[in-house]
């Protein structure tokens, strides 16, 4: 278990969100629950699910068993498009929270800025108000969709949880979000392994002065721009290990090595791309 205190970001409503956190895309279901249990007894304090990975219930069951005071974790989860719409969405919320197996959700994100996410948004602000949700935000808004629903809203997003690692930095959007207060979260803060980020010269290099591994560079390297991680894995040593990252620090070299890292663009999906929209609309998700 890291002995080291993991750092708290502030929120635009004064929420207070562990800067590193523990994802559980593509964890199974049925896996889900010993995954956040061993995350949990490894150190970390904030999980990160979706309706849409359809393991809310396993993360639930794991801080349940975990016997850890509810208010030490934080959980964050995401309406997916299939729920879009007010009502829709405000149902989906209390299937959540029951699957979750809590009374209230600390960080809640519009998934996806497809369907009627509006109405999906309004649903949110209600939830803020009732005491389900302690903060709201959005995913995958780049700036354009961002901006439009930022002013256009009465609660500022707080999170845009966007794909953000060494390789896209999101340089150019990071302005767009911080006019709104709006923190950066990042998905994917390990490129979900993609240009052989383990394995990277420029990372392993860095890392070898520090003792550490090119993961841990590309990850202490986000917690050093103010971005909120969340990285995923199922093994132990490696949620260790990326939780491993606080207590060395990149120099200025260090940095901007990693900043030339940045090719600006998406190495996973293309949220413009209308394939991928029309496919993530036939995807349904439970509507309790
Ligand atoms: N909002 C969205 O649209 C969205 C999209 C994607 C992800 N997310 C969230 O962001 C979280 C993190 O993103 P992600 O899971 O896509 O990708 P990621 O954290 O960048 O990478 C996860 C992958 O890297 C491997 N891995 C993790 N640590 C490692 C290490 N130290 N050494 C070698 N391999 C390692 C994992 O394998 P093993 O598990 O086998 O270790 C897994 O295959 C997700 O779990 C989810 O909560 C959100």
């Amino acid at each position: 278990m890291t002995t080291q205190t993991i750092p708290d970001i502030i929120l635009n409503n004064g929420v207070t969100i562990p800067q590193i956190g523990y994802g559980v895309f593509l964890t199974p279901p049925e896996e889900t629950e010993q995954a956040v249990r061993e995350a949990l007894e490894v150190g970390y304090r904030h999980i990160d699910t979706a309706q849409a990975y359809r393991n809310e219930a396993g993360v639930g069951a794991a801080v349940a068993a975990s016997g850890l005071p509810r208010e030490e974790v934080f959980l964050t989860t995401k309406v997916w498009i299939s729920n879009a719409g007010e009502a829709k969405a405000a149902r989906s919320i209390d299937g959540s929270l029951r699957r979750l197996g809590t009374d209230y959700i600390d960080l809640l994100l519009v998934h996806q800025p497809f369907g009627d996410y509006y109405g999906t948004y309004r649903a949110m602000e209600r939830a803020l108000e009732s005491g389900k949700v302690r903060a709201i935000g959005v995913s995958n808004f780049y700036p354009d969709r961002f901006v439009d629903l930022a002013g256009n809203v009465d609660v500022a997003p707080a999170v845009n949880q966007m794909e953000t690692h060494v390789f896209n930095q999101q340089v150019d959007s990071r302005p767009w979000y911080a006019k709104y207060g709006t923190a950066l979260e990042s998905w994917g803060p390990l490129a979900q392994g993609r240009n052989n980020i383990f394995t990277h010269p420029v990372l392993t290099r860095v890392g070898q002065r520090h003792g550490k591994t090119a993961a841990q560079v590309a990850l202490r390297y986000l917690l050093q721009r103010d971005v909120i991680i969340i990285p995923k894995s199922v093994q132990r040593e490696r949620m260790a290990a990326n939780l491993d990252i606080l207590d060395f620090s990149l120099d200025e070299a260090d940095l901007e090595a990693v900043a030339a890292l940045d090719e600006g663009h998406s190495l996973t999906v293309d949220h413009r791309d209308p394939e991928l929209i029309g496919y993530l609309a036939t995807y349904q998700v439970e509507e309790d």
